[in-house]
């Protein structure tokens, strides 16, 4: 393992970035930060995946999050409806049967390309002059088929951040996982292509639950948030950020629902809010295991793997959240004065 650090971003802003998620509540307030964020994030578009929700709810998702914004140039493509080798795994639900915790956004007035998430990524990442950042909020089935069937496209790639994986978040003889005992529900869901993708030759930064869970909506949050956010629109938004709070409180105990897919963007436009080591990672594909879907340390064959930068601390997570609150007041501030 290597010595703890700042990752050295060398950020040339704004990045190109694509983002690549199962758009469930906390992937949703990412699009909605990316977006807000233009001057730093160049969001080139949204690719969906199976997960919280199948992967229709998720493109459905994707396309109400960026009905709140005037950017015809941002479009979704729908990807992997299963995983990559292995059949469907049984999720939580954490986000209910909409995604959103049944906050009700309305119809889409987006709709999705017709080219897939593949054909997508592909012409994308191929084309670019500028190389891309892939921002990866839910199982990596996509990614991995991508990168599988197209390793030439990696050269383009600037940076992979990944919200997936746990090692030890709570501490010794604890619960360590949010799906299983050992496991962290994105890679849970394709342990496959998470194993795949954490062995590919390019920069990656993973945030697990170790650092994921210091970033929670809790009642003094809430609070700050209904001080700001008092439209109807507003209202809706902090439904949405707390959606998973009842499943995330059954396991955890952290007193709200946990912004875990917003620390990957966050890292984008703060790279000094973190610290992490680097690592040789690789997860547990044996799905007879109880221990599949796990994040291990390797200390075997596999140690010619790449290594990834894992992210264990959040530096200022009142700060962090900040970063949150501001763009989703702002997105409820703008559309209240487009309803206007
Ligand atoms: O384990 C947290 C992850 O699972 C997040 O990406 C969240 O959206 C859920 O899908
Ligand atoms: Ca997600």
């Amino acid at each position: 393992m290597g010595e703890e650090n700042l990752y050295d971003s060398g950020y040339n802003y704004p990045l190109s970035v694509i983002h690549d998620g199962d758009h469930g509540g906390d992937d949703f307030i990412t699009t909605l930060v990316a977006l807000q964020r233009s001057n730093e994030i160049n969001l080139l578009g949204i690719t969906t995946c199976h997960g919280n929700v199948s992967v229709n709810t998720a493109t459905r998702n994707a396309c109400l999050a960026l009905d709140l914004f005037d950017r015809r140039d941002v479009n979704v493509f729908e990807g992997a409806d299963v995983p990559w080798k292995i059949p469907s795994q049984r999720g939580d639900n954490a986000f209910g049967f909409n995604g959103l915790g049944g906050v009700d956004m309305g119809e889409p007035k987006k709709t999705p390309q017709n080219s897939s998430a593949q054909e997508y990524l592909a012409n994308t990442i191929q084309a670019t002059d500028k190389k891309v950042n892939l921002l990866a909020t839910g199982p990596l089935t996509n990614l991995a088929q991508l990168f599988s069937s197209n390793p030439s496209l990696l050269e383009n790639v600037e940076l992979l951040t990944i919200m997936g994986g746990c090692l030890n978040p709570l501490g010794p003889n604890k619960r360590q996982g949010n799906i299983t005992k050992h496991a962290e529900f994105n890679f849970y869901m394709d342990p496959d292509a998470a194993d795949f993708v954490l062995g590919l030759e390019i920069p990656t930064v993973l945030f697990p639950l170790d650092v994921t869970h210091q970033l929670v909506f809790n009642e003094n949050r809430k609070q700050m948030a209904r001080s700001v956010l008092k439209t109807e629109l507003g209202e809706k938004l902090i439904g949405v950020m707390g959606a998973a709070e009842n499943v995330d409180d059954s396991k955890f105990e952290l007193g709200g629902a946990i912004f875990h897919d917003a620390l990957p963007l966050l890292f984008l436009l703060k790279p000094e809010l973190f610290r992490g080591k680097s690592m040789h990672l690789s997860i547990n594909t044996d799905s007879n295991s109880e221990y599949h879907g796990q994040i291990r340390e390797c200390r075997d064959e596999k140690m010619n793997r790449s290594q990834v930068f894992l992210v264990d601390q959040l530096t200022d997570p009142g700060g962090a959240f900040e970063i949150i609150l501001t763009s989703v007041s702002a997105v409820a501030e703008q559309n209240s004065r487009t309803v206007a």
